[in-house]
C-alpha cells in the first residue's frame, strides 16, 4: 500500500523543499500531510492550495497522526529535545515507521554526547527502547553527511566575501557534503524503499561526496576564481568556548561552539559504506553545488 506520511517541522530550511519533492511524488503516496500548531497554520496555505494536507494539533498527541503510518521529524535544534515525546504519541496514534530528525553524521556516537547531538543520542535511544516493545514498529536513521549548502557560511567561519576560513579543526580532516536537493530526494525515495521485514531499525548512509575540508575549501575558492586563506585553530578552544556557555546558561552560544567543531575535525565524515546505488539518481557533487550557489558566471 502506499505510505500515508505527516512531516513535523515542515516549515524549516529542509522541511520546506521536502515538502515540494513530495509533491513532485504526489501519486505514489496514499496521504501528504504537515502537522501544524493551532497558532501557525497560515504558514501552510500555499501548500495546503497545492495538495498537502495540513493536520491541526500538538505534536505530542495521538489524534494528530491518525491514519498516518509514516512520520518524518525534522524539528531544529531547540525541539530536539522533545521527539521521545512525539514518538511516543505518534505510535499511540498508530504510526509504525519513524524518522527522526537527523540528516547528518554517525560518528557522534563514539566522540560522545557533545552537546550538538545530545538530543538526536537520547532520540535514537529511546526509539531503540519503543521498537523492542512495540511489534511491527520501525525507524529510519537517514544520515547525509553535512549540506553542502552550510559550507560557504558563518556558521564554520567561511567568510566568502573576503576568501578566508578560520577553521577549528585540521586541513586534512574528512567530510562528506550532500546538496539540500538532493537530500529531500533522498528522503522521499526512502519512504518508498521497503522496510526489511525482520529489523526494527533501518540505517541509510548518502552522500554528494566524501573529501577533506582542505580540498573543499580549495574547491570554493576555485569556483569563486579565489585562492582562500585558511587558519586552523585547535577546537579544544571552540570546546572550552561551548564548556564556558553551558555553565552560564547560554543555550545558543553553547550549539554555536559545539556546532563550529562540526565541518573541519572529521565528525561529519559518513565512513560505513554508502546506500547511494539505492536510488534513483546521481546527487551532485561538492564542485557542482558550489557553482550552482555561488559560481562565477
Ligand atoms: N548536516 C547538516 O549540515 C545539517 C544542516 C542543517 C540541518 N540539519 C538537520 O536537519 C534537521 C532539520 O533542520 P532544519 O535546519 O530544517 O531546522 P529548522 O530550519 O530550524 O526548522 C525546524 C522546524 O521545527 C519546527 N519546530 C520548532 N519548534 C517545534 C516544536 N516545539 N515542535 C515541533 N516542531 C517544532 C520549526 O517550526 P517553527 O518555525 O514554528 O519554529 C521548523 O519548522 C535537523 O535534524 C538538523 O540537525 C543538518
Amino acid at each position: 500500500m502506499a505510505p500515508s506520511v505527516i512531516i513535523i517541522g515542515a516549515s524549516g530550511t529542509v522541511g520546506r523543499p521536502l515538502v515540494q519533492e513530495f509533491l513532485k511524488n504526489k501519486t505514489r503516496f496514499g496521504r501528504i500531510a504537515v502537522l501544524a500548531d493551532p497558532t501557525k497554520v497560515s504558514r501552510f496555505t500555499d501548500v495546503q492550495s497545492q495538495g498537502v494536507e495540513v493536520v491541526v494539533g500538538s505534536f505530542l498527541e495521538a489524534n494528530s497522526y491518525k491514519g498516518f503510518d509514516t512520520v518524518i521529524s525534522l524539528t531544529g535544534n531547540t525541539a530536539m529535545k522533545l521527539q521521545p515525546g512525539m514518538i511516543d504519541a505518534a505510535i499511540a496514534g498508530g504510526v509504525r515507521h519513524f524518522y527522526p530528525s537527523e540528516l547528518g553524521t554517525d560518528s557522534y556516537v563514539a566522540i560522545g554526547k557533545r552537546r550538538y547531538f545530545r538530543d538526536k543520542i537520547a532520540t535514537r535511544e529511546h526509539l531503540r527502547d519503543r521498537a523492542h516493545e512495540v511489534p511491527g514498529f520501525a525507524y529510519t536513521l537517514l544520515m547525509t553527511g553535512a549540506f553542502t549548502e552550510f559550507v560557504p557560511s558563518p556558521f564554520n567561519n567561511v567568510d566568502i566575501e573576503n576568501h578566508t576560513a578560520v577553521s577549528y579543526g585540521v586541513p586534512d580532516a574528512l567530510i562528506s557534503v550532500t546538496a539540500l536537493p538532493d537530500i529531500v530526494r533522498y528522503v522521499v525515495e526512502s519512504v518508498l524503499l521497503p522496510l526489511e521485514q525482520d529489523k526494527s531499525c533501518r540505517e541509510l548512509r548518502v552522500a554528494g561526496e566524501t573529501l577533506t575540508w582542505a580540498t573543499l575549501i580549495e574547491t570554493l575558492g576555485e569556483v569563486q576564481g579565489v585562492k582562500y586563506h585558511v587558519t586552523y585553530l585547535d577546537p579544544r578552544e571552540a570546546a572550552e568556548k561551548e564548556e564556558t556557555a553551558r555553565v552560564a546558561g547560554n543555550t545558543d552560544a553553547e550549539m554555536l561552539w559545539a556546532g563550529k567543531m562540526l565541518f573541519s575535525t572529521g565528525v561529519a565524515h559518513l565512513a560505513g559504506p554508502l546506500d547511494n546505488a539505492r536510488f534513483s539518481f546521481t546527487p551532485e557533487n561538492a564542485k557542482e553545488t558550489l557553482q550552482r550557489l555561488i559560481g562565477k558566471k
